[in-house]
């Protein structure tokens, strides 16, 4: 049987682990797609695993209205299976005999050989009447969206409209091994579409999002993926040549890496909590053929006394933890798995995080605070905190390169320039 039903079980198993055992999304697609080799299964696995998270609400609404009885918990991989059916007829728009056929048989591998004729019939009914439509505010659970809306009260349809879409694919171009304009061309050759974004000298953009085995050069370091955003650190940061760099969060190392191929000559250490993600870190430097002299070790930030020797950084960035609000269109499960309390527990980390490094800064140096998060009480409301309870410190200015001036630090919007919501504030220790 290889109509494609392998794919669709390993889109199945993905989508369960994510809505039924609380799994991230990105864990469970890395793990699943490193078991398959063709590259176009794998990019059809990843296109019904993030389409199955997202319309989720949907999709069960769907089975709400078709079946006296919806799946329950003993029939959880079914469940996971029929979404990934739904997700290939909307909205993906995939072939609907195709769909069907592989989904059915996928139903016989999973061990539901008995309940493949349902499947058939739940897939028929989504074909012939359509899913439900729902607002893009039906996916957030309201305490959340409700934040978000007093937050930004004039952007939140903006905001969810954004995070409801597939994001594009971002590449950062090593400019230590090619020109952008060079690599530019071999995507061209390769025949990938790409926009050359204004006022960013690294990046590009991808029309349509490829996996990376198809980058050319990947493999070889001349490209990374990288949301626009998140290049901006660079530039936000932007340490002298040759600085001292900390980067206290570093894990799994694309701002360092970004840092180190603007200047190999940086003296940095990048350094984070989570070991396997540490490792995660080499690897990157390794492939991109940067950071022969970095330090790389798993450390707490939070307790600079068993890492830090004594020698101020003139330059340090915190990308902190965050409740990645602004990342919803690449990691939709953030709205299944996030809780009241650990927004809570995440802001009091930012606030000690950012306490804990003013030591480490020297006289005269930086400390960039940055978060992929939307929310003022992660970003604006923290840099206030901060500079309330140290008075050493003075926010420097940033321009619209940024985003929008909150007052407290500069905040992008998700979708605004195409490109992920993030915050940054630029931190300098007066002397
Ligand atoms: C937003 S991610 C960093 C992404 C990274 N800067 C990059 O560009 O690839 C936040 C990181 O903070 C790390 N972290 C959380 N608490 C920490 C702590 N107390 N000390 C150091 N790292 C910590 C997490 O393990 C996670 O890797």
């Amino acid at each position: 049987m290889d109509n494609g039903a392998q794919a669709r079980l390993a889109a199945a198993r993905v989508i369960d682990a994510v809505l039924h055992h609380g799994r991230s999304l990105k864990a469970e697609l890395s793990t699943a797609l490193a078991g398959i080799d063709d590259v176009r299964d794998r990019a059809l696995v990843e296109a019904m695993a993030f389409a199955a998270i997202r319309h989720q609400g949907r999709y069960a609404a769907a089975l709400s209205r078709w079946m006296p009885r919806p799946p329950g918990a003993r029939d959880a991989p079914l469940r996971a299976l029929i979404y990934a059916g739904f997700a290939q007829l909307d909205p993906m728009g995939l072939p609907a005999h195709a769909a069907l056929n592989a989904t059915v048989d996928a139903a016989r591998l999973l061990g539901r050989a008995h309940q493949a004729g349902l499947v058939n019939a739940l897939l028929r009914r989504a074909q012939k009447d359509g899913l439900p439509t729902a607002g893009a505010d039906a996916a957030w659970p309201a305490w959340l969206l409700a934040e978000v809306r007093a937050n930004w009260p004039q952007d939140v349809e903006a905001i969810l409209t954004a995070s409801a879409a597939a994001a594009p694919q971002w590449l950062r171009v090593n400019t230590r091994r090619v020109t952008r304009d060079a690599y530019y061309t071999r995507l061209i050759q390769a025949g990938l579409q790409a926009d050359v974004p204004d006022d960013m000298p690294d990046a590009l953009r991808l029309a349509t999002p490829v996996p990376v085995d198809a980058l050319p050069g990947f493999a070889d370091g001349d490209v990374s993926i990288q949301d626009g955003a998140a290049q901006r650190v660079a530039d936000a940061l932007m340490p002298a040549a040759g600085a001292r760099l900390l980067d206290a969060c570093a894990a799994p190392g694309g701002k360092s890496a970004h840092l180190l191929e603007r200047d190999p000559a940086l003296q940095l250490l990048a350094i984070d909590i989570a070991a396997p993600r540490v490792a995660r870190i080499d690897q990157t430097f390794r492939r991109l053929g940067i950071g022969a002299q970095a330090r790389v070790r798993a450390a707490d930030a939070l307790d600079p006394a068993r890492w830090w020797d004594g020698t101020p950084f003139d330059a340090v960035l915190l990308d902190a933890p965050c409740s990645a609000t602004g990342i919803v269109r690449r990691q939709p499960d953030v709205l299944l798995h996030r809780r009241p309390a650990d927004l809570d527990a995440l802001a009091a980390l930012q606030a000690q995080l950012l306490d804990a490094l003013v030591a480490v800064v020297a006289p005269g140096g930086t400390l960039l605070y940055a978060t992929c998060s939307i929310l003022r009480r992660e970003n604006a409301t923290q840099v206030e905190g901060f500079l309330a309870r140290h008075p050493d410190f003075a926010l420097e200015p940033l321009d619209a390169r940024f985003g929008r001036d909150t007052g407290a630090g500069h905040q992008r919007l998700p979708g605004e320039s195409g490109m992920d919501g993030f915050f940054y504030a630029r931190l300098k220790r007066l002397r």
